[in-house]
């Protein structure tokens, strides 16, 4: 089944923005199967943005991920890489439509709140990279009938 990384970074924390992005993707109706609050070190975070090492905003990005707490979760469900995506709007929240994530809660790319895998293969890879054997609980969510026919 398709599961996606999404993860409130520092300034989402900070802000005290946590609650509210869950609710997004909670109200959705995907299933939540991981979370955590995580101190991130620098080899983790290096790892994660690894295809993004060569820009020149790396250190940076390096430096705003583990500069505090982040949330991390694992959610899961048909077609919800795409989906919260979409649910969390352009990299630039200047460009993001009102209504998602980033055009409703942030102002700047370096400061964009939240984190979510572009592809099933990279949800799969970051909540490998993000989470350990035993984190991730596997349920059955009795909404099932309720939010599909
Ligand atoms: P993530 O969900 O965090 O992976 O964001 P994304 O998929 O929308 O964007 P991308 O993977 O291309 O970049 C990862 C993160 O690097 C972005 O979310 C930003 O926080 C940061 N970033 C990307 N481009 C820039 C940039 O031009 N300047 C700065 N300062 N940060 C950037
Ligand atoms: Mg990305």
């Amino acid at each position: 089944v398709e599961e996606t990384y999404i993860m409130v970074k520092p300034d989402g924390v900070q802000r005290g923005l946590a609650g509210e992005i869950i609710s997004r993707f909670e109200k959705k109706g995907f299933k939540l199967t991981g979370l955590k609050l995580f101190q991130c070190p620098k080899e983790l975070a290096e790892e994660h943005y690894k295809d993004l090492s060569s820009k020149s905003f790396f250190p940076n990005l390096i430096e705003y991920i583990t500069s505090g707490p982040v949330i991390c979760m694992a959610w899961e469900g048909v077609g919800v890489v795409a989906s919260a995506r979409k649910l969390i709007g352009s990299t630039n929240p200047l460009q993001a439509e009102p209504g998602t994530i980033r055009g409703d809660l942030a102002v700047h790319t370096g400061r964009n709140v939240v984190h979510g895998s572009d592809s099933p293969e990279n949800g799969k890879r970051e909540i490998a990279l993000w989470f350990k054997e035993g984190e991730i609980c596997q349920w059955t969510s009795a909404q099932g009938p309720w939010l599909r026919e």
